[in-house]
């Protein structure tokens, strides 16, 4: 069953009743000012960090799911009724119909009821610290119409920890000024002087509210708030409590008349030796921000903005465009799934309808494989963001493993000691020169820890990187696991003094004895890649040197990770075999399947075929394939968080959509495109579209998480947006079955279809020259004929930048 449809034209997705399964949700912004909108117009604002500096307030987990937004109210003023054209937060009164139109950072919501129809478009115009709301009422009626219109949101008081915890200060520091028609919102800015909101309607106003009580009415919610039961904002000033912002705007429509009504909510920073407004001023200056606001409230400007936003994504989307024989392919790939992957590389882990973005700041490891899926839109900002990221490591190559964006400070809250996070940073700089070919990137000097006078090249951090899991190695010789590695959740240094009891501090958490297969594949992928730069680099010495530490922890995984079919998952700090046949339950794991292949482990001995196998037999389900097999079906204290799920959620035998491109692309190293393709098709979102009922997230997006064959609720997917899903999956389709993909001596095209095609058409961007791609026939690269000349094997030379190539790739 489906709740709208993709329009691919557009690039939108039509939500066409407004009950979906869970919040569908989309973001604003691009840059440095966000929100997410849901739907029915639910979500929040924030610059930069949706911790630090969030401009709205939203509650999570609340009844109904999504409650709180961006919401407008229309009002009948002849007959008293009362809605809003979103649904929420009025369900109770019926529309006559409904559309909601997420298209890429805009979102647009409308109805109609009684004649009376009413459209929101919601974008944050690039370049710019604020959002606009355009809507457009229209009389529909035969007759004329003397309507209100009421704009709605809270004000969270920036810090949204505090705000949502500490009431005893919080309700007494609230702060507003109305000036104007416009509604400053200045909570902190007595002690700080540095930050306010604003926001401002377009029309000369009937009135405004900025206190909740005032405007709702006491014991009264929104979905029957007092100022528009009445048809008249009371112009209240809040005094601490809840400051909220509503405007209050009288409308004469003729019959057929349209008016606009747009509304400006913005951020505005102050400098630290403000001359307008210097410390000790209870009063804002709003010179500064004045005219920015008349600018944005006029129609043509934000007709030009959005104009300007959609020629935006025009552009970054033209870094790839497929035309494959099959539809949900080309949708995700030429649009939706390359969008999520910029989003998530802008929001980390840290804000959408499952991350409150109060909990997580910036993932290290995340964020290094975020831009996989996006270094080739926008390399200038992976270049910034590995930068940053860099700047968090510690001087014996360890990472913190999140990092706070406004600060850009590691995280001391949840600190360090997950053994996999330094090498990550080897594959996310690794994408940027195969993408960039711009290896002077490798002498940037960045400090360690952000410490000032600390700083050595990019390229020192890399070798530490890989330093630090040597140093670190355990009792069979592959590298300790600390905390945990990239399964946060597999907990393997956790003991019990008292068998059966928990017990676990973190000294015991990261300082244990336990081995992972996993982290030791990623080394080996990790070594390899640092191999080929170093000799890039002209460092032979250390190539020769990186490959020999590759190839003797490929000995290792050999040795002590093969349990016969499959690869081993790791040795808990007892020295016990995790995810063997010897286990009676986890005796396979997804993880160092994907992971030991891609690093190469296995694929002249054919243990990968066979583990891929067992992949294939013991795991796979339609709905995507699980982390391991059979689930826990009780809490082990020696595993940790993993055991502590219910058996087919999350870690613990979910599908964790997140490791399947793996899988993919491990299929096509060992050239089975077929079901490399079919692992695809049974994770690709827009054909799970018309199982929305059981899917219930979003059907444009990758979600992190569908319910695995031992839940209840199989195939139901959760935490949508945010994940390594989104980054992976395009990768994994992209760059192994399609097989168009970058390396450090130019572009590959090494398809590994699946049977039944006869190959597919691609323009890709790279390097500053557009490549018109045509890929012919079916099998393995024969050869390639570069504007007519025959090059045999897989790799295009680069070309001149702004030259146009025409590529036939011939397979045979
Ligand atoms: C985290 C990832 C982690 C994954 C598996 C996600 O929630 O963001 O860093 O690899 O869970 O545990």
């Amino acid at each position: 069953m489906r709740y709208g449809h993709f329009d691919d034209e557009q690039r939108e997705y039509v939500i066409d009743r407004p009950d979906t399964p869970l919040p569908w949700i989309n973001y604003l912004g691009t840059d440095a000012y966000y929100g997410i909108v849901s739907n029915t117009a639910g979500g929040y604002s924030f610059y930069r960090d949706a911790r630090l500096r969030r401009l709205t307030r939203y509650r999570y987990n609340n009844a109904p799911l999504d409650l709180g937004g961006r919401y407008v109210y229309v009002r009948d003023d002849a007959t008293g009724d009362y809605w809003s054209p979103s649904w929420q937060p009025t369900p109770e009164r019926e529309l006559d119909d409904y559309e909601c139109r997420h298209g890429l950072s805009y979102t647009r919501i409308g109805s109609a009821r009684g004649g009376i129809r009413a459209e929101t478009l919601y974008y944050a115009p690039l370049g710019e610290t604020l959002e606009v709301w355009r809507v457009r009422v229209t009389n529909e009626r035969e007759t004329s119409a003397e309507l209100s219109l009421f704009s709605s949101i809270e004000f969270c008081l920036w810090d949204a920890q505090d705000d949502a915890t500490n009431y005893q200060r919080n309700f007494s520091t609230g702060q507003v000024e109305v000036a104007d028609g416009v509604i400053y919102h200045k909570t902190e800015y007595r002690e700080r002087r540095d930050h306010f909101a604003y926001f401002a309607c377009s029309e000369p106003l009937s009135g405004f509210d900025t206190q909740r009580e005032a405007f709702l009415g006491p014991y009264r919610g929104w979905d029957r708030p007092a100022a528009v039961e009445n048809g008249a904002a009371t112009n209240s000033i809040a005094h601490g409590w809840q400051p909220i912002g509503s405007h209050h705007v009288r409308l004469s429509l003729a019959p057929g008349a349209t008016r606009e009504v747009i509304f400006v909510l913005g951020y505005a920073e102050n400098p630290k030796d403000d001359k307008f407004d210097p410390p000790g001023s209870q009063t804002l200056n709003k010179t500064r921000v004045r005219p920015l606001i008349e600018r944005w409230l006029r129609s043509e400007q934000v007709q030009m903005g959005y104009e300007d936003l959609r020629a935006y994504w025009d552009d970054l989307l033209g870094g790839l465009n497929v035309r494959t024989p099959d539809g949900d392919t080309d949708r995700m790939v030429n649009v939706w799934n390359a969008y999520q992957n910029l989003v998530t590389f802008n929001m980390s882990r840290s804000t959408s309808f499952y991350e409150s973005g109060i909990g997580r700041g910036m993932g290290f490891r995340d964020s290094n494989q975020d831009l996989l899926g996006f270094v080739h839109m926008v390399p200038e900002r992976a270049r910034e963001r590995i930068l940053d990221i860099a700047a968090t490591q510690k001087a014996d190559g360890g990472a913190y493993h999140q990092y706070q964006p406004l600060t850009k400070r590691g995280n001391n809250d949840i600190g360090d000691g997950f053994n996999d996070d330094p090498l990550w940073l080897i594959l996310g700089v690794a994408a940027y020169l195969k993408e960039t070919g711009d290896h002077t990137f490798l002498d940037e000097q960045v400090p360690f820890d952000n410490v000032p006078g600390s700083e050595v090249p990019l390229y020192e951090h890399l070798r530490r990187s890989l330093k630090y899991t040597l140093d670190r190695l355990g009792p069979h010789g592959l590298p300790l696991i600390g905390r945990a590695d990239w399964n946060d959740c597999l907990n393997l240094n956790c003991f019990s003094d008292t068998p059966g009891e928990p017990f676990q501090t973190t000294e015991n958490a990261s300082g244990g004895v336990a081995e992972s297969v996993f982290i030791a594949g990623l080394f080996v992928l990790a070594a390899k890649e640092l191999a080929v730069i170093a000799g890039l680099r002209g460092q032979d010495g250390e190539e020769a040197v990186y490959r020999a530490a590759a190839e003797k922890m490929s000995g290792t995984i050999s040795e002590h990770g093969w349990d016969g079919a499959w690869f081993r998952r790791a040795y808990d700090f007892h020295g016990n075999v995790i995810g063997s046949g010897e286990n009676d339950e986890g005796q396979i794991f997804i993880e160092p399947q994907g992971m030991c292949v891609l690093g190469g482990v296995g694929l002249d001995d054919g243990l990968a075929a066979r583990a891929l196998d067992s992949v294939a037999e013991r795991l796979a389900t339609p709905h995507g394939i699980v982390l391991q097999q059979p689930a826990y079906s009780s809490y082990r204290i020696e595993l940790g968080e993993i055991s502590s799920y219910p058996p087919g959620y999350k870690e613990n035998a979910g599908i964790f959509c997140h490791t399947n491109p793996w899988i993919m692309i491990a299929e096509t190293m060992v050239g089975n495109g077929d079901r490399a393709f079919d692992y695809y098709k049974r994770l690709n979102p827009s054909a799970r579209e018309e199982i929305s009922e059981t899917h219930r997230c979003e059907p444009y997006v990758y979600a992190q998480m569908i319910a695995g064959r031992d839940a209840p609720t199989h195939g139901e997917a959760k935490n949508s947006w945010l994940s390594g899903t989104a980054a992976w999956n395009y990768v994994a389709i992209t760059q192994w079955i399609l097989g168009i993909r970058p390396d450090f001596a130019g572009l590959r095209i090494d398809p590994v279809l699946p049977s039944g095609w006869e190959g597919f058409e691609a323009v890709r961007r790279f390097r500053g020259a557009t490549y018109e791609i045509s890929v012919r026939g079916s099998g393995r690269i024969d050869h390639l004929l570069v504007d007519g000349t025959r090059v045999d094997g897989d790799l295009i030379p680069p070309a001149a930048p702004g030259s146009v190539v025409r590529v036939e790739a011939i397979l045979a």
